[in-house]
């Protein structure tokens, strides 16, 4: 996720468990091979075989129009070690949209099509091309035409973030709307959106007919929420984990990224507080206390000071 689940993050989520894979924030091609050192700020697993600290792959996620240019960066991708290529098809963004990228080309289900093949056709068969998608742009009426086109076009999986692009991030996520692709689908198809909680993922399950699970915002929500549904599935009801180990977590990550960005300590930290507030009633006070720090010492001064407060 853009902005949000970087390669620290990554290692963190994947490293607490239940992930089978994940996906890089999206790189934007246009119409040029992209030099290596960006696939390597935005996937620096490049570097250990694309995969996690913990061993999970990490796909490298691709976005623009231009097929040419997703086949040679895909291609470049690959060959530096990337286990998967994504294709993004669901960004709704203005800038992206406005330059033919993301969830725009829903309206043209053959040039996703051409897109999925071009890229399918220029790497090595046996490493998976995948596409995210939404359910459309303006409604979901073409969702089986670009759903049988994808697979005709050689995916390997589909992941369906069930909204449309005019829907944006409104609630909820219409898991039942997948269902009439179940059939025509590929051979995985995942369901997404608005999954906070285990029971939000039985019932995307079984709403959607979907096998597979994609989290986003409900990872940083609940950064063990995948580990809890995983364990879910075979009866096991795990707690979610206490407080003091997650605050541990984000003073963690915020020494091992985010004090690093000169221009912006704390913002990356203050975002994924946002998200934790859901699970945790704790955050509020951690928040207010770092709202408007933006020195490495205060900010974990901060940390110190709530962290005391809590316990007693
Ligand atoms: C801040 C933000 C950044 C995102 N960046 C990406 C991205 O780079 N690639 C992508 O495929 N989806 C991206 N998404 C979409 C999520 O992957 C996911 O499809 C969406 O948030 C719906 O799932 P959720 O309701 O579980 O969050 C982003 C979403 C958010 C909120």
């Amino acid at each position: 996720m853009e902005g949000v689940i970087d390669a620290p993050m990554r290692r963190l989520l994947s490293g607490i468990g239940g992930y089978d894979r994940c996906v890089t924030e999206f790189i934007r091609v246009t119409n040029v091979l992209l030099p290596e050192r960006v696939f390597l700020r935005l996937c620096p697993e490049l570097e250990t075989e694309g995969h996690t600290l913990s061993g999970v792959p990490v796909y490298t996620q691709l976005l623009g129009s231009d097929r040419h240019a997703l086949a040679i960066n895909a291609k470049r991708a690959v060959a530096m070690g990337a286990p998967g290529v994504d294709l993004n098809f669901g960004c709704p963004a203005k800038t992206v949209n406005n330059s033919m990228g993301g969830s725009i080309l829903l309206r043209d289900p053959d040039s996703v099509a051409l897109i999925v093949k071009s890229v399918r056709d220029a790497v090595d068969p046996h490493v998976p091309v995948t596409a995210k998608i939404r359910l459309g742009y303006d409604d979901h009426h073409a969702l089986p035409e670009i759903v049988g086109l994808i697979r005709d076009a050689g995916a390997d999986e589909i992941a369906i973030h069930a909204r449309t692009k005019f829907d944006g991030y409104k609630p909820p996520a219409k898991w039942s709307a997948v269902k009439q692709v179940m059939n025509v689908g590929v051979e995985a198809t995942y369901i997404n959106g608005e999954i906070w909680n285990v029971l939000d993922a039985g019932e995307a399950r079984q709403h959607s007919g979907c096998a597979h699970i994609m989290l986003g915002r409900g990872a940083l929500a609940a950064p063990d929420l995948a580990r809890r549904i995983l364990a879910a599935e075979s009866d096991e009801m795990l707690a979610l984990l206490p407080w003091e180990k997650v605050c541990e977590m984000v003073r963690q990550q915020f020494l091992t990224s985010d004090s690093q960005s000169p221009r912006h300590v704390g913002n990356r930290t203050k975002q994924w507080l946002a998200y934790l507030k859901r699970s945790y009633p704790e955050v509020p006070d951690l928040f207010t206390r770092l709202r408007t720090l933006h020195d490495v010492t205060a900010i974990l001064h901060a940390f110190d000071e709530h962290l005391k407060c809590s316990q007693r």
